[in-house]
Parts: structure tokens; sequence; C-alpha cells
């Protein structure tokens, strides 16, 4: 794995080993995909002013989220359907994880159960991504069994009422190839995105499946059936995340779901700051994905409030270059530019990334 050097040299090798269907599902954003771009871009416009002689000889990247210590903040966001990349999908990812020491989040369109992914990776930190079926049987039941299974944390998604218009499954007609099952499900429902009347199948999937209806106040009634902290994923406005505390979240998950749902939305590392201060004076942890590609992405994260950023895309690469091997080899090279980047920058833990390390460009231009 070692000729893989940058994230950005997984990601090309993977790009031209897999299959067009699942390739495209992957890297599309919705519509014109100006978000995905900007996702990457907006890290580009921060500047780092590093702290000289500080003395740096004890760097130290762990942290905490939501009381379970990792190794580094970075951590591995939920993408669905991962045994399209890699024969052992989801369960590869998760060993991956739990050899690097930090959090491996499942989805629930997972190609690998719960159950199998506890024993595959029984040591990691495991949260389950939920979305919320019209049927709250199915709901309760994903959310028990991840209890169970000894999952940490419910990470659920608010952003899609629907999902996005992801215009290359469209033209491929998207389904989930016929020896793939979703493996939280029995029945019908774990084969129903291997069919489709024109467009997406995974768009018609969700059209029947999912709860249009939702509002904030169920997440007052997830509160009540699990003990679970529960993590906002996806959103994008100050005032949303307070309502989701107000709900009773414990975290917010800054996100535009891999820029895959509303395009001209905000870079997530755009809209992290209102997040962070509207949330200020509450309890709660607030982390970022989308556009996280290099340890200096992470740092700007960081020092914009972020506690820990997520990667979805990047454990897709690496497991389509080698399965566990390839996600391992993704995260230590994020733990190698994130070490050189804390020394260099003169901050020696993640504590000492305070908001003062970053500036956007445009207080430089008047220069
Ligand atoms: C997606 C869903 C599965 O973005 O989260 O395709």
């Amino acid at each position: 794995m070692d000729r893989y050097v940058s994230v950005k040299d997984i990601e090309q090798a993977a790009l031209s080993l897999l299959p067009k269907g699942a390739r495209d599902y992957y890297k599309s954003g919705a519509t014109d995909e100006q978000t995905l771009a900007e996702n990457k871009l907006a890290f580009q416009r921060l500047r780092i002013r590093p702290k000289c002689l500080v003395g740096v000889e004890r760097c130290d990247l762990r942290t905490r989220a939501l009381g379970s210590e990792v190794s580094m903040p970075v951590g591995i966001s939920p993408t669905a359907m991962q045994r399209m990349a890699h024969p052992e999908g989801e369960l590869a990812n998760a060993r991956a994880a739990q050899e690097a020491g930090t959090i491996f989040t499942l989805s629930t369109i997972a190609t690998s159960s719960i159950e199998e992914v506890a024993k595959a990776a029984p040591t990691a930190t495991k949260w389950f991504q939920l979305y919320i079926y019209n049927d709250r049987e199915v709901t309760r039941n994903l959310v028990r069994r991840a209890e169970i299974a000894g999952f940490k944390a419910i990470a659920l998604t608010v952003d899609t009422p629907l999902f996005g218009i992801r215009r290359a499954d469209v033209r491929n007609k998207f389904t989930l190839p016929p020896h793939l099952r979703l493996a939280n499900f029995d029945g019908h429902l774990s084969t129903k995105i291997q069919s489709t009347d024109g467009g997406s199948g995974l768009n018609k999937y969700v059209e029947n499946l999912f709860d249009k209806s939702l509002t904030w106040d169920e997440v007052k009634w997830l509160k009540s059936i699990t003990s679970l902290p529960i993590i906002a994923k996806g959103v994008l406005r100050g005032d949303d995340a307070v309502k989701a505390i107000e709900a009773g979240c414990s975290a917010i998950l800054v996100s535009n779901h891999g820029a895959r749902q509303l395009d001209g939305v905000p870079a997530s590392i755009e809209a992290l700051p209102e997040i962070v201060e509207a949330v200020k004076g509450y309890n709660v942890e607030v982390y970022l994905d989308g556009g996280v590609l290099t340890g200096t992405d992470v740092f700007k994260a960081i020092a914009l409030g972020a506690k820990m950023v997520f990667v979805g895309r990047p454990a897709l690469w690496g497991l389509t270059v080698g399965g566990q091997a390839g996600v391992k080899r993704m995260l230590d090279i994020f733990r190698t530019e994130l070490e050189y980047t804390l020394q260099i920058a003169g901050t020696p833990t993640i504590a000492d990334i305070t908001r003062d390390m970053v500036r956007h460009e445009s207080a430089y231009s008047k220069l």
C-alpha cells in the first residue's frame, strides 16, 4: 500500500478500478455538483497561521468523542453498500477503524449487518447511522439491534426527506448488484434496490420507504426508545443545530451529505462556524464531514470548532484499492499528515488548535 502517498493517490487508483455503476454512485454529487467541488475548494481558501518555537516534542493526536477515546480526530462517516467496493465491504472498513483506534459509522443501507460488523470489529468504537423508515417497527428494531451489538451512538440523518438527484445514477439506472443484499433487513426490504422502473433504483427505494413527514419531534421519539446518544447528521444552519439540541441530540455532524442532497448549499467547512457559534453554551460536540482530503483540512476544521472530522468517500477508495489494508493506509496518511501539521504549526496537541490558527484568505487579500 505504500505506493499511495496521498489520499488523492488512493482516490485516483480506486476510480480506475471500480465498475462504472459503483464508481458513479460513490463519486456523484447532486445535480451540477457545484457543492461537491466547493467542499474541497473551501478548505483551500483557509490559511493556517503557524506558531514558531513552541516546543512540539510531545505531539499527541488523541481526543474524545461522546466519551470514547480515539487515537486521532479522524473517523469514518457512513457510506452505503460498501461491498460494491470490496467483497468484505463494511467488515473490512470497520476492522481498519479498529486497527487505527478510531470510530466506524455503519450505514443503515449497508451490505453487512449490524451483527456482522460488531463481530468483525468487536473493540472498535462503532456508531450506527439511522434512516427512519415509514414502518416505525423496522426503525425501532434497527436501533435496538445496534444497542445490543454494542454500538455507542445513533447518527440520525436529518437531511434526507428524499435523496438528491444524482444524474449519473439516473443515467445508469443504478441498482445494487444482484449478488448483494441490504444486510440489515430481511425479505423485500433487503432486495428493493435491485429493481428500477426507469431512473435510480435507490431513489425509488427511498421514496417508497422513508418517511417524508419527519420533524424534530421524531428525535424525541427516538430518545424515548434508546439510551444511546443521538447525533444530528446533516445540519447546515445554526438554528437547526439549536433545534436538534432542544430535541435531545448530544452532537451535531455538520454535513451536506457529501454534496449529494442539494446542490448550491455551502461547503461543510463554510457552514461550520455558524453552527459552532449557535451551540455555544450548550454541552454538545460538533463534528464535520465533506471534502476532507488532507491533514491540513482536518486541522482547519478543528481550528474552526469541530471536535472531530469524518471521511466517507476516502474509506470507499481505500476499500477499493486494498480492503482493510487500503482503508488503514488512508487513515495512516491522515495520521501522518496531521502529525506533521500539528508540529509545524506549533500546536502539538489537539487542544492547542485554537480558532486563531486559521484565517480566511480574504483577510490577506487586502495586502
Ligand atoms: C446516499 C445515501 C445512501 O447518499 O446516504 O447515497
